[in-house]
């Protein structure tokens, strides 16, 4: 099914919330967009609405960051790797196959290997604060 939310950037918990309800079953969920469009924006929010209370920051330049709240929860940026076998060597099948929660920014490397339940949020700039997300679930 497809859902399409605009929302500002005082909407975003709001937005979080949604998203999450909308397959409870899903638990890998990708991000497309452009630089800046609010991938990581709206993956803070997602983990803050599962429950986590820390810092939550990009993974632009550690690609991986992993945080536990209960859950494990896990925040991929792979927006500077350039191969499938960089991916395959960090363990990517693992990650995505062992039911933690998973968000993946620039994901196109990954796009086979993905299970048969995952969401996908592609997100579009509207204006300086406005975004428009179109969810695939
Ligand atoms: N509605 C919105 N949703 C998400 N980000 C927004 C919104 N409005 C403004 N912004 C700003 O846009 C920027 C998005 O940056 P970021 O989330 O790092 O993008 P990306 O991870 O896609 O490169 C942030 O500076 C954020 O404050
Ligand atoms: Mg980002």
């Amino acid at each position: 099914m497809t859902k399409d939310i605009n929302y500002s950037i005082e909407e975003i918990d709001k937005t979080a919330k949604i998203v999450l309800s909308l397959n409870p079953s899903a638990k890998i969920f990708i991000f497309n967009g452009e630089m800046g469009s609010g991938k990581t924006t709206i993956i803070k929010a997602l983990i803050k609405e599962l429950g986590y209370e820390g810092t939550v920051s990009s993974p632009t330049f550690s690609l991986i960051n992993e945080y536990f709240n209960g859950n494990k929860i896990y925040h991929f940026d792979f927006y500077r790797i350039k191969s499938r076998n960089e991916l395959l060597d960090i363990g990517i099948d693992e990650y995505i196959s062992r039911n933690d929660w998973c968000f993946i920014e620039w994901p196109s490397l990954i796009a086979d290997m993905l299970p048969d339940k995952y969401i996908e949020l592609n997100i579009d700039v509207i204006s300086n604060d406005d975004r428009k997300l179109r969810i695939n679930y």
